[in-house]
C-alpha cells in the first residue's frame, strides 16, 4: 500500500510543533518550546500567538527535513482547529491553509483532544482496541472519555472546573517552584514521603471531578505552616510534592476504578501531558491487578503536547477522505 505523506502542524497552547508521518510511522517530530512563558509564571496568549508566528516556517521546514522529503511530497497537511487559544491556533490553522492552497494538498481538521487519545496509535505501538477507556489528562482537561471509534467518542466522566494539570501546575507555584510545574512536582516527589502530609479529596458523585477547592487548600495549608515556620515549604518540599502527587493521583484512579466498573472496559488508556507523571503510570499499570483489563501507557514523547498527535488523527480522517473546507475556523472550544 502507498501510505500517504502527512504534515501536521500543532499550536494549540505555548508549543509550536511540526511532525511528518508516513501512514502511521512517524518520519519526524518537531517541537519548539515557548521558553518566554516560564518568566509570567503561565501562558500569556498574545505572547504565545507571535512566539507561533516567529516558529512555525523554521519548525516545518525543520520536520521536512528530519523526514528526508519535500514538501512537494506531501499528500495532505493537518492541523489542529481546536480546543485551546484562539490566537495561536489561527498561526497553525493559516499555516496549514496555506500549505493546502499552494500545494494543491487536502486540508484536515483536526481535535487536540482525539491527538491525545488517540496517541497510542502512532506507529502502531500497543494499540488497544475498540471499544476503550481513555483518562485524558492534560493542562486544559480532565476527562475519562469511552472511546468506541477513530471518530467516535463520549464523554462519561469529567472535571466540574479545573484541569488536574492546573491543579499540579497550581500547586506548584503555590510552592514557589517554576512553570510548568507539573513536572517539578513530580521530580522531587520521588525524594518525598507521600503520607507526611494528609489533604483531603473532594466528593464529587459518579464519574465527574473537581480540583479547584484541592490548590486552595494546598494554598492556605502552606501559608499557615509558613506563619509558623519561614522554611517549611524549603525543608518540606520533597514531602509536600509526593503528598500533593499522591492525593491527585489518587482521585484520578479511583474516578478511573469506577469506571470501569460501569463500563466493563477490558481496555482503558492514558493520555494527555499529565500522563508523564511517574506516579500515575505507575498506579496505572497496577490496574490490571485488580481489574480484568489491559492498561495501556503511551509513549513519553507523545504524552505532552505533540504534533504526531495531531498526524495520527489526520491520517484516519485522511483515509476516511473527511477533509476540511477552506472556510473552516479554528475554535476555542470543542469537546471530542
Ligand atoms: O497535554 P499538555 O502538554 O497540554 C495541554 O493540552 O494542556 O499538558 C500539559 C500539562 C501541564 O499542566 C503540565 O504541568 C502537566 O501536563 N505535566 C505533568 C508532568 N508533565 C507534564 N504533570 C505532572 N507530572 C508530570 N511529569
Ligand atoms: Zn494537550
Amino acid at each position: 500500500m502507498n501510505y500517504p505523506y502527512i504534515l501536521s502542524v500543532e499550536s494549540s497552547c505555548d508549543d509550536t510543533a511540526v511532525a511528518v508521518l508516513r501512514g502511521t510511522r512517524v518520519l519526524s517530530n518537531v517541537r519548539s518550546s515557548q521558553l518566554i512563558h516560564a518568566q509570567y509564571g503561565g501562558v500569556v496568549p498574545e505572547l504565545a500567538s507571535r512566539a507561533h508566528q516567529q516558529n512555525v516556517i523554521i519548525t516545518a521546514e525543520k520536520a521536512l527535513d528530519e523526514a528526508g522529503i519535500e514538501k512537494g511530497n506531501l499528500d495532505a497537511v493537518g492541523a489542529t482547529f481546536g480546543p485551546g487559544l484562539l490566537g495561536s491556533l489561527m498561526v497553525g490553522v493559516h499555516f496549514a491553509k496555506g500549505l493546502s492552497i499552494s500545494l494543491g494538498i487536502p486540508l484536515v481538521e483536526v481535535n487536540h483532544l482525539h491527538g491525545h487519545v488517540l496517541s497510542h496509535y502512532i506507529d502502531g505501538e500497543g494499540k488497544p482496541p475498540f471499544p476503550y477507556l481513555c483518562l485524558l489528562i492534560s493542562g486544559g482537561h480532565t476527562q475519562i472519555v469511552w472511546v468506541k471509534a477513530y471518530d467516535d467518542m463520549e464523554i462519561i466522566g469529567s472535571t466540574l472546573d479545573d484541569a488536574v494539570g492546573e491543579a499540579f501546575d497550581k500547586a506548584a507555584k503555590t510552592l514557589g517552584l517554576p512553570y510548568p510545574g507539573g513536572v517539578e512536582i513530580d521530580k522531587h516527589a520521588r525524594e518525598g514521603d507521600s503520607h507526611k502530609f494528609s489533604f483531603t479529596r473532594p466528593n464529587v458523585d459518579g464519574l465527574n471531578m473537581s480540583f479547584s477547592g484541592f490548590k486552595t487548600q494546598v494554598l492556605y495549608f502552606v501559608q499557615k505552616q509558613t506563619a509558623l515556620d519561614p522554611h517549611f515549604v524549603s525543608t518540606n518540599i520533597n514531602d509536600l510534592c509526593a503528598s500533593i502527587q499522591y492525593t491527585l493521583v489518587g482521585i484520578l484512579i479511583d474516578k478511573l476504578k469506577r469506571a470501569i466498573e460501569l463500563t466493563g472496559a477490558r481496555h482503558v488508556a492514558l493520555g494527555g501531558g499529565v500522563a508523564a507523571n511517574s506516579a500515575i503510570r505507575a498506579a496505572f499499570e497496577k490496574l490490571p491487578d485488580t481489574h480484568a483489563v489491559n492498561a495501556h501507557l503511551p509513549s513519553m514523547a507523545y504524552t505532552t503536547d505533540n504534533a504526531a498527535m495531531i498526524g495520527i488523527v489526520a491520517y484516519y480522517k485522511y483515509m476516511k477522505q473527511d477533509f476540511a473546507p477552506l472556510n473552516s475556523l479554528p475554535k476555542a472550544r470543542w469537546a471530542v
